[in-house]
């Protein structure tokens, strides 16, 4: 499937992830380095954006970024060769990938099956190109069930968060979704993180197995 990026809102966005790469990593940092601590080598990370995750793989580490949006790409390669990574950008969506079989040890996700046109297929897909035993690594932000402020707010922000961030959902179950797909164990953190972006701040994140 091709995700069609808008000329205005995709350089916008590729410029709103890059200033906000700071806030971030405040936000995520830790999460992120106990998540990846023991990524291989080799690793398949889809919707890369502008890098935001090159920081936390270790110096060396060859990253194989499906990301389909141009505007993204120049900023993805400038941080990935300030971490010392190796990438290779695939323009391409995850529901569609050109890779074989089996072909990954490990699959990184931040932030991104909010987005993803059919994160179902997506999911699919990644289960496709990991191996057996291998693993995808998650953070999403995730519908609100719990909360009556929360789910107001997201139920408010919805529609104008979609048109502003090219697609994003902020009422997915992904969840629901990743228990769907296939893999033989997901193991999910279910938590509220603390920042200014109310409708993105239920999360999930961890490790689903194939
Ligand atoms: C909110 S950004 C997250 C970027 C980065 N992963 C992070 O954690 O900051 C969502 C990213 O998903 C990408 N994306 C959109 N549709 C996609 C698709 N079908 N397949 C893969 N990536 C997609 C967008 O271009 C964007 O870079």
């Amino acid at each position: 499937m091709t995700t069609v990026k808008h000329p205005v809102r995709g350089p916008v966005n590729a410029a709103i992830f890059r200033t906000l790469d700071g806030y971030a990593h405040r936000l995520w940092g830790e999460r992120k380095r106990r998540l990846f601590a023991d990524l291989p080598g080799t690793v398949v990370e889809i919707g890369a954006g502008t890098g935001a995750n090159m920081r936390y793989y270790r110096p060396g580490t060859k990253v194989i970024a499906v990301e389909p949006s141009p505007y993204m790409h120049k900023a993805l390669l400038a941080e990935a060769r300030r971490r010392n990574v190796a990438v290779e950008i695939r323009a391409e969506g995850a529901e569609r990938m050109s890779l074989p079989d089996g072909f990954a040890d490990a699959v990184v996700c931040t932030l991104v099956l909010c987005t993803v046109p059919d994160p179902a297929a997506a999911i699919r897909e990644v289960g496709r190109i990991l191996r057996p035993g291998g693993r995808l690594v998650f953070i999403e932000h995730v519908q609100d069930q719990e909360h009556a402020g929360y789910v107001v707010t997201q139920r408010i922000a919805a529609r104008p968060w979609r048109w502003l961030f090219e697609g994003c959902d902020v009422r997915r179950d992904t969840e629901a979704a990743l228990r769907a797909g296939g893999f033989t164990e997901v193991g999910v953190e279910r938590y509220r993180l603390r920042s200014v972006f109310l409708p993105i701040n239920t999360q999930i994140a961890g490790v689903a197995t194939k």
